[in-house]
């Protein structure tokens, strides 16, 4: 059997409601699987701690994270700490240091979810994005000259290199030889004069490794009215960090919302950890009432198996997670009445009734 360490931090608000109830059935899905168990370390760095110790980790806390084969992140930031120092405190560090290069979200509309969208039934929507994480709009630099005078000059920075660009866009291509054969890439070559018209070549010079995949690309403002208009023709998407982030939030819109999107920060040549969190935040409005949605933590569970290559695990997982939609066992936030504690309850029974 294969014993996989995971750093466990559940962080601030909702974090450790939902990471605990994740843990419970990830142990549920190891028991039915037997071929791996996860050994978890849990770490309290968190707002809570930043205001004990004046910093959201220990100096060194990327060291101790270092031999752990994943990150499992519930959420970070909570009042009265700055977001931004809960951010480049911890997550952002994390994202770096371990290179993660890869964001990856699935825009998948489960069964016992409905759309905004009119037009689109459960099954239909059904791909990933995958975003730069480590460069491109989000360089940190630039500056600002002459402060809050009229004469103030601003510049922001946006920074591609060749070998950032290349391998993200090779992992695409490689994600979609193991999917549906189709990548498509968001790009804005006439507005963006100098990095998007590389960006676009160095898609289509890494896309001729692979001939057999489709290969589009589409201007950012066109293909975010098609996540809309036409959300069942994408498999794997690729854009750079600005871009990405768009058209995640976009993606999970139309699938959802907030409390189930999961989302996967990703060293592929595993030199690193790689670091496994829901899409939402703290939700200090809704924190310590019992009602979070605990489906974002778990489906993020569901990623996490699948970077270990268990991926019958996954399946079985985010099918009892649908069973239990179906069954119209939902929080608040899906417009249901349970608590937490009961949806996770719900998908652990789901699991148990296959076993
Ligand atoms: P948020 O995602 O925490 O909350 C936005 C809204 O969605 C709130 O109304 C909340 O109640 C609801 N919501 C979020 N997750 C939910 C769940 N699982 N079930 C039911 N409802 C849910 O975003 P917000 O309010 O912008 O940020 C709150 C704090 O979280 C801030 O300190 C922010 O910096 C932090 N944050 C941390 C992130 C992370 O750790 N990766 C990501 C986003 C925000
Ligand atoms: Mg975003």
């Amino acid at each position: 059997m294969r014993i996989i360490p995971v750093a466990l931090i559940p962080g601030d608000g909702i974090g450790p409601e939902v990471v605990a109830e994740a843990q419970r059935v990830l142990d549920q899905v190891a028991r039915m699987s037997g071929r791996f168990r996860f050994q978890y370390r849990s770490f309290d760095w968190s707002c809570q701690y930043y205001l004990a110790h004046g910093k959201m980790m220990p100096d060194d806390g990327l060291k101790i994270l270092q031999d752990f084969e994943a990150i499992f992140l519930g959420a970070v930031g909570f009042p009265p700490v700055p977001d931004h120092v809960s951010l480049w405190g911890l997550l952002l560090p994390i994202r770096r240091e371990f290179d993660q290069y890869v964001n990856l979200r699935p825009v998948k509309l489960l069964r016992g979810i409905e759309s905004p969208l009119r037009e689109v039934a459960p099954g239909e929507i059904d791909f990933i994005v995958i975003r730069e994480n480590t460069e491109g709009e989000y360089s940190n630099s630039g500056g600002r000259l002459r402060q809050g005078t009229p004469q103030e000059v601003v510049v922001q920075n946006a920074v591609f290199t060749r070998y950032g660009t290349e391998r993200v866009i090779r992992y695409a291509f490689e994600r979609a030889v193991h999917s549906r054969q189709h990548v498509t890439s968001a790009t804005k070559s006439n507005g963006l004069n100098f990095s998007m018209p590389f960006w676009d070549e160095v898609f289509r010079s890494v896309g001729q490794a692979y001939p057999q995949v489709k290969q589009e690309l589409y201007h950012i403002d066109a293909l975010a009215a098609y996540f809309v208009t036409r959300p069942k023709s994408f498999d794997v998407v690729v854009a750079s960090n600005l871009f990405g982030d768009i058209l995640t939030d976009l993606g999970g819109a139309i699938t959802g919302g907030i409390g189930i999107a999961p989302s996967a920060n990703i060293n592929p040549e595993k030199r690193y950890p790689s670091m496994f969190e829901p899409v939402h935040g703290s939700a200090p409005d809704i924190a310590g009432r019992g009602i979070a949605n605990p489906i974002g933590q778990i489906w993020t569970g569901a990623l996490m198996l699948e970077h270990f290559g268990l991926m019958a695990e996954a399946e079985l997982l985010i099918d009892a997670i649908e069973a239990t939609l179906l069954d119209g066992v939902k929080t608040p936030d899906l417009g249901g009445r349970h608590t937490t504690r009961d949806v996770t309850d719900h998908i652990i029974q789901r699991l148990t009734a296959w076993e």
